[in-house]
């Protein structure tokens, strides 16, 4: 039976070219006002104002929602590490009292640190830890997330990492596309050997993770003391030849050439991106990559230099906004804080934001062509918040405003 959700005040359907969005097109948000939303077998069926919707001819006998707020496509949250088994809760402490990412680093805590947690931890733990953490995103009007492994750093743990997620997809609706990180960082074992661990990692990780089919995605750290720009290009050349698309976590804390290592491998999108030059944004331009920024982590590091939103954009650089929900460095699962993120301190504009968390989301997961829009024939997936403008939900913060959330034409969330 046909679902019809009704009375929705503003709807943003972000119809246009299935393309990622950049410069001015990132403002075309599709805004209709006293709109609906009608739903059949899971898909969008129609969708638009309310006096147009109402005339389908599946319409007047459908299931009929009442909504009374906004409706957007449900968030696309391209970039998070949301496996992981305990916060690090030292490393928040010592952080509050002035250390640095490379002191926490140096004194045991970092990335390393949850390396122990997580191979101690059982799958099935982890697959049910997860499932919990995907609720949470759900309640945030968040209905799609790449999930990222990346603090296993040995075959049986990144293998590991990679089943709960599978394992975990059966426990909850939220749809989760996995990334294989296991070039994260150097683990304990090859004692700062990185060419010697990534060899490990080409021979070990990547063929049995890529003949499991356990990722879609293969990321890789480039950064001073991690992985160097020839080891990432490498490293991303070899995964995309097993079938895994290339990512890159790049420019987070310097300058380092890991986005132009990464588009030599052809990735998909480049992430963070807080210290690109203009040499980097011409080659994303160039190249048609999309520079995913996560400002939300930022925030949490308490960082004054933010990623420069204005100007990717300016340039034309298609630009996604994701949480990178992750122990160490963004404990965040909610899309609408990086939204408000994002306009309070990349001067992105709402309309800029909301576009970067939705269709370029899912482009910067190659998925837009299936989610990220409300237009006909895409995935029903749906977010609701009681508001009247959906400027609301990037100008107050701090607490999710989303009343409703629908994956694939169920309820998931709310609605009651
Ligand atoms: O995206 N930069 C590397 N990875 C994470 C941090 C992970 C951690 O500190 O646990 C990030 O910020
Ligand atoms: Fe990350």
């Amino acid at each position: 039976m046909a679902t019809l959700f009704t009375g929705i005040k503003q709807l943003l359907t972000f119809a246009g070219d299935a393309v990622p969005r950049a410069g001015e097109a990132m403002r075309e948000i599709g805004l209709v006002k006293n709109a609906e939303v009608l739903v059949e077998n899971g898909l969008i069926e129609a969708a638009g104002p309310r006096s147009v919707v109402s005339r389908h001819r599946l319409a007047k006998k459908a299931r009929k929602v009442e909504v009374n707020g906004i409706c957007l496509p449900g968030f696309v949250d391209s970039h998070t590490h949301a496996v992981f088994a305990e916060p690090r809760l030292k490393d928040f402490s010592m952080r509050a009292a002035g250390a640095s990412y490379q002191e926490i680093k140096a004194a045991g805590g970092g990335i390393l640190s949850s390396i122990g947690a997580v191979r101690r931890q059982s799958r099935r733990a982890m697959a049910e830890q997860l499932a919990a953490r995907a609720a949470g995103f759900l309640a945030c009007g968040t209905t799609t997330a790449e999930v990222k492994s990346g603090y296993g750093l040995s075959l049986e743990s990144e293998l590991k990492m990679l089943r709960a997620v599978r394992e975990a997809q059966k426990l909850t609706p939220l749809e989760m596309l996995p990334t294989l990180l296991a070039a994260h960082s150097v683990p304990p074992e090859f004692s700062g050997d990185a060419a010697k661990y990534l060899a490990y990692v080409t021979a070990e990780i990547l063929p049995k993770a890529a003949a499991e089919k356990l990722a879609v995605f293969a990321d890789i750290f480039c950064e001073k003391g991690y992985f160097t720009p020839e080891q990432t290009t490498a490293y991303l050349k070899e995964a995309a030849s097993l079938g895994l698309k290339p990512k890159v976590h790049s420019e987070q804390l310097s300058n380092y050439g890991g986005t132009r290592a990464g588009i030599a491998a052809g990735v998909l999108s480049a992430d963070h991106a807080d210290h690109v030059y203009a040499q980097d944004i011409t080659a994303m331009r160039e190249a048609g990559t999309i520079a995913t920024l996560l400002p939300a982590s930022n925030y949490y590091l308490g960082l004054t230099k933010y990623p420069p939103a204005r100007e990717l954009i300016a340039a034309g650089v298609p630009v996604a906004l994701a949480t990178d929900l992750n122990p160490g460095t963004c404990p965040c699962w909610n899309m609408q804080f990086v939204l408000s993120a994002a306009c309070t301190h990349c001067g992105m504009t709402p309309e800029e934001a909301f576009c970067a968390a939705t269709v370029n989301g899912a482009w910067a997961l190659g998925i837009g062509d299936r989610v990220g829009s409300v237009v006909p024939g895409l995935q029903a997936d749906l977010a609701f918040y009681k508001a009247d403008d959906y400027r609301e939900l990037c100008y107050y913060f701090g607490a999710s405003q989303c009343s409703m959330t629908v994956k694939k034409g169920k309820i998931v969330h709310g609605g009651r």
